[in-house]
């Protein structure tokens, strides 16, 4: 085989586990086949900018044997959740034309897969994609990296929240990411005990918060509650809490003080409500051992992708091991969101939980 040009890049929000990913890719691509491997600095931006790439070495940036990457947050190569790729088109195809490149793996999300496929398509790259992101809305995967120590940096903040909830007789509303998927929440929400889970696949009312609330307090003399409530959740007449950043765009902000706000007012103040927002602190910290032995398993599978010649694929996580599929199906797939009749949203009811109004919602 001959020896290739292999470039590397990461696009959209931060996760932990892309360094692993990087680092599983570049181990693979020069251990295994020999190649070269380019990282390419802030994605598309880079390229547009000519920023220049980074030759990768076997052991990312291994210094006396000792190799960080596998276990460090972020992404040594920067990354970008912004900027018009339609504009900028011949820039982008032109910084990478320039790097002479047999192939890149690409680490995203669903719409950072989709604009590069797009830009392949024009530019005649060889693509193959690894899905990233905390929300684990891309489809097609039951995985994608990153979602698993977010999981656990949220149950690590409801564990702690408890116990100041209790000791205080406090309603601990927490705010979590997602945009539009509840995946984080409901998973979140489950494994650290919560006692409301509000996603934005089932819609909520205060009322059903606060009987949960006066529930516990009657039933089980238990004075406290955790709310765990996800970033685009949204009530019975399809309200979510948005604003406007300074350049234009709409996202999503407010829900976790809204609640917090709702709840207090239909319990007459008489309870305490605090709220916590985690925020980007979701997506950061080491990756877990899942992340890692997900994004070690997806850089082995995409170079060896590369090396079969297939192009326009990712490699995705299905029944315990990794596949591949189109990156036009998974994209067409995504956002996938939670199923309102799934096996998680029974067993957070059947714990306990108040989940929403999942009568409401039409079959
Ligand atoms: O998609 C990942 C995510 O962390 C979402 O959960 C969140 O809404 C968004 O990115 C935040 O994006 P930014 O980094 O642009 O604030």
């Amino acid at each position: 085989m001959t020896k290739k040009r292999l470039g590397v890049l990461t696009s959209g929000g931060d996760c932990p586990g892309l360094n692993a990913a990087i680092r599983a890719v570049v181990s693979h691509a020069k251990l295994s086949y020999g190649w070269d491997v380019l990282g390419i600095p802030y994605g598309t931006q880079g390229l547009m900018e000519r920023q220049p790439a980074v030759e990768l070495t076997a052991h990312g940036l291994h210094l006396r044997g000792i190799d960080p990457l596998l276990s460090m947050g972020g992404t040594i190569l920067g990354s970008i959740n912004k900027g018009d790729t339609i504009a900028n088109t011949d820039k982008i195809l032109a910084g990478c034309e320039a790097l002479g490149l047999d192939a890149i793996v690409a680490i995203g999300g669903d719409g950072s897969l989709s604009i590069l496929a797009d830009l392949a398509k024009r530019g005649g790259w060889k693509l193959i994609g690894i899905p990233k992101t905390i929300d684990n809305d891309v489809g097609l995967t039951e995985r994608a990296i990153g979602f698993d120590t977010a999981v656990n940096t949220v149950v690590d903040a409801l564990q702690k929240l408890s116990s100041t909830a209790a000791s205080h007789d406090r309603v601990m509303v927490v705010e979590t990411m997602g945009r539009t998927a509840g995946h984080l929440a409901l998973n979140s929400g489950i494994a650290g005990g919560a006692d409301v889970i509000l996603i934005p696949e089932v819609p909520y009312t205060v009322e059903g918060i606060c009987n949960k609330i006066h529930e516990l307090h009657d039933t089980w003399k238990q004075n406290f509650a955790l709310v765990v409530v996800a970033e685009g959740a949204k009530t019975l007449s399809g309200e979510s809490r948005k604003y406007t950043d300074p350049q234009g765009n709409s996202r999503l902000r407010g829900i976790g003080d809204y609640v917090a706000d709702s709840l207090s007012q239909c319990m007459n103040n008489r309870v305490e409500v605090r709220v916590t927002v985690l925020g980007h602190v979701q997506r950061g910290g080491m990756p877990s051992a899942l992340d890692r032995i997900l994004a070690s398993s997806f850089g082995r599978a995409a170079v060896d992708l590369v090396a079969a010649g297939e192009s326009g694929r990712v490699v995705v996580w299905r029944n315990g091991d990794v596949d591949s599929v189109s990156i036009e199906e998974l994209c067409a797939s995504s956002p996938r969101l939670v199923n309102p009749y799934s096996g998680l949203l029974k067993t957070a009811q059947a714990i306990g939980s108040y989940v929403g109004e999942i009568d409401h919602i039409s079959a």
